[in-house]
């Protein structure tokens, strides 16, 4: 089940546009229908601009209507660096917002392995989301 995931992810890398840092980042995320997208980083001359690999891959399934709150079960990041990159700060928020119960970060920095295997409720306890709106 991982295996598309990994490859999903690793070609998206090679996808990424990144020509200001140079820091490739490629995303799989699997949605509660079993459709896997993935993602890249997308940079922006301006920086502040730049899109995640994580938060292009879950905008693409929400655009094309595959992804309502709860649907999200998994997001893979790769990274071609010598430890597991996590997701920063507001892709993990964006996750937050489809995320359930078991929602898992998957993490490779080598092809074809999972380095690291985390529950999304323990990259962002005590979040803020939708419930605290009420
Ligand atoms: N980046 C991601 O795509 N995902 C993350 O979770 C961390 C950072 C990208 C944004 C930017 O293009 C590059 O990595 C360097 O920060």
């Amino acid at each position: 089940m991982c295996k598309e995931l990994l490859e999903t992810a690793w070609s998206a890398l090679e996808r990424a546009y990144a020509p200001y840092s140079h820091f490739q980042v490629g995303a799989a995320i699997r949605t509660k229908s079993g459709k896997i997208w993935s993602g890249c980083n997308v940079e922006i001359a301006n920086y502040g601009c730049t899109l995640c690999a994580e938060r292009t891959a879950i905008v693409k399934a929400v655009s094309e209507g595959d992804l309502l709150p709860g649907g999200l079960e998994t997001v893979l990041v790769a990274t071609k660096t010598d430890k597991p990159t996590a997701p920063c700060g507001s892709c993990r928020q964006v996750i937050e917002e489809f995320s359930c119960a078991e929602t898992r970060i998957l993490m490779s920095n080598k092809p074809g392995e999972i380095s690291l295997e985390l529950k999304h409720a323990d990259l962002l306890p005590y979040s803020f989301n939708s419930s605290d709106l009420n």
